[in-house]
């Protein structure tokens, strides 16, 4: 009988621990970064954007900061960029098209847009 709850206990322990071990790594694997923390900043350098835009001077499209100073940060202003960056367009800042950029995921288009008009200082 003894034995038998000694197995008992043995597994019991050797069980908890290892279900708790797996919860480590769960919870490991979510803290590690992914794609949710790559920012406006990382994506804007990786994409095709460099060839048109620069930080603070007019290349084929208008620079970042004049951007930042056309537009105040708020709300309705990023949904406006996250289209247009989604979507390309003309017309704002002259009669050269912006690219479309339809294969981009709105949120990392609203990410970009954040961090352009956060640029204003
Ligand atoms: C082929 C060149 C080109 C590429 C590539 C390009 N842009 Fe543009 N961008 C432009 C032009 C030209 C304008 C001005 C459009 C206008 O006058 O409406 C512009 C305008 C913008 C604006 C301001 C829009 C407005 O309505 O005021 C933002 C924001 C912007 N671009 C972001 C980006 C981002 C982010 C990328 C990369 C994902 C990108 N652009 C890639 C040419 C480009």
């Amino acid at each position: 009988m003894k034995i038998t709850y000694l197995i008992l206990g043995v597994t019991l322990i050797a069980l908890t621990s290892f279900t708790r071990e797996n919860f480590n790594v769960n919870y490991e694997k979510k803290m590690t970064p992914t794609e949710q923390t790559s920012d406006g900043e990382k994506l804007i350098s990786k994409m095709d954007c460099v060839g048109c835009h620069k930080l603070d001077k007019k290349l084929i499209g208008p620079s970042y900061l004049d951007i930042a100073k056309k537009y105040p940060l708020n709300e309705k202003n990023i949904n406006y960029l996250t289209n247009k960056i989604m979507k390309g367009g003309s017309g704002v800042w002259g009669n050269i098209p912006m690219a479309a950029h339809a294969s981009l995921k709105k949120d990392d288009a609203k990410s970009i847009a954040k961090y352009i008009l956060s640029l204003k200082k």
